[in-house]
């Protein structure tokens, strides 16, 4: 009987132990099988989101494609304070001048850029009433560090030309090699952007070059319109040239993203999608290519538009998204940055801008040309003492140039790791 109770207290406790075992083996499976199968739902989810249902469809040589969304069906609209937004079709102020529908439909000046555009082109238009949206894919949701980080900065650095602590900037990885200007309040910028397909090295790291129309100081509360092209394998899937938006209200903390891939800008016009490949790009001691960009607030609206080319006015952010930048800019600033990742212990070999140093001048090194800013009268004009910045000018440079056709100008760029940049 005694016995009977020992080995039956024995059995017990070991079939406790087993449940134990058993319990723990089994709970990870079952919590892992659960969270995958929560990502593949938020996964599906985010992509009805952000993919809207198109009026067509277009396939892009580059792989994309291009959904032609009807307007008022737009991510824009999904933000609760645009539910009753009434869309601007076109601004009330343009600061090149008097501007109305019918410069926006005349398409090209001579003289400007005009075969610029993008690689989807070749393979159709949107319609009237409709606006082009690359469709978000499962893949670039999955590239993503988290499906909430989709289409947000993953590194949250800006260019700060005056920082206390230079270490910081250079401990983030960023490098930069920009011109800007602070002295004044700024209404918005314009600029002539040479068009590059710069290497990257590593895929998480990119290349770009841009505006930043900057509001505050570079607290948690910085106000940040940009755009201008890059090359992101992490954010794209490749190595081509995009055109990009990007807006944050607050450091790239909670709000803002890339082109539409949150609701805030509002876009009007169908030919130009957001990150969507520029074509053609500029090739070494050949042809050369640029797009203009000009960024500028309606003193009425008080919206932020933007306008690509001579002619492509793509659309604007409305003013509540921000705080400083309600009223007016602080800083511009124009350039190129990188991430330097340093995966093998050396200087990364992604290249800025044609990955040629300044000094090696037109058709070699990548430009910024008629460089402008729009002023407190809400012309646009030269801005006076243009001030420039770079981490490491061994590894990626700038130098500033005035006269002629260009105006205000400058070359930036290079080659990232060399002998000088180890
Ligand atoms: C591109 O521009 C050139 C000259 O500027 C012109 O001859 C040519 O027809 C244009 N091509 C297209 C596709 O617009
Ligand atoms: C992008 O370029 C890198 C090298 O610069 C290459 O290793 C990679 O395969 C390219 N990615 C794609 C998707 O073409």
């Amino acid at each position: 009987m005694a016995m009977e109770m020992q080995s039956g207290g024995k059995m017990m406790g070991f079939l406790v132990i087993l449940l134990v075992l058993f319990i723990e083996m089994a709970a990870p499976t079952s919590a892992s099988r659960n969270s995958f199968s929560t990502q593949i739902l938020e996964v599906q989810n985010q992509l009805k989101l952000l993919n809207k249902p198109a009026v067509k469809s277009i396939k892009s040589p580059d792989g994309d494609i291009i959904d032609c969304i009807k307007l008022s069906h737009q991510p824009a609209f999904d933000h609760p304070m645009l539910k009753n937004h009434k869309i601007q079709m076109t601004p009330n102020f343009h600061p090149e001048g008097v501007f109305g529908e019918n410069k926006v439909a005349s398409k090209m000046k001579p003289g400007s850029s005009r075969n610029v555009t993008q690689m989807w082109h070749l393979n159709g238009r949107c319609p009237e009433g409709t606006i082009p949206i690359r469709r978000t894919r499962k893949d670039d949701l999955l590239r993503a560090s988290s499906i909430k980080a989709f289409g947000k900065k993953r590194h949250k650095t800006i260019p700060q030309p005056k920082s206390a602590d230079p270490d910081l900037i250079t401990q983030s990885g960023h490098q930069h090699a920009i011109a800007y200007v602070d002295e004044e309040k700024y209404y918005g910028a314009k600029a002539t952007i040479n068009v590059w397909e710069p290497k990257i090295q590593q895929p998480n790291e990119f290349s770009l070059s841009q505006i930043w129309i900057l509001g505050g100081s570079f607290g948690e509360d910085l106000n940040s319109i940009e755009a201008g092209w890059q090359v992101s394998p992490d954010l794209y899937g490749d190595n081509h040239t995009r055109l990009f938006t990007y807006w944050t209200s607050d450091a790239y903390q909670a709000t803002g993203c890339y082109n539409l891939l949150c609701s805030g800008f509002i876009q009007i016009n169908n030919e130009i999608a957001m990150g969507a490949s520029i074509y053609p790009v500029s090739s070494y001691h050949d042809s050369q290519y640029d797009i203009s960009l000009l960024v500028w607030k309606d003193p009425k609206e008080g919206n932020w538009w933007l306008q690509f080319g001579n002619s492509y006015v793509l659309g604007y952010w409305p003013a509540f998204l921000f705080s400083y930048l309600s009223d007016s800019a602080s800083m511009i600033e124009w350039g190129g940055e990188v991430v330097n990742s340093e995966s093998d212990g050396q200087h990364t070999s992604t290249q800025m801008g044609s990955g040629h140093f300044p000094k090696e001048g037109f058709g070699k090194s990548s430009y910024f040309k008629n460089i402008q800013i729009v002023d407190g009268s809400n012309n646009l004009r030269v801005p006076k003492d243009i001030a420039t910045f770079t981490e490491q000018s061994n590894c990626y440079d700038v130098q500033t140039g005035k006269g002629g056709n260009w105006g205000s100008y400058f070359y930036y760029g290079g080659p990232g790791r060399n002998a000088n940049c180890p």
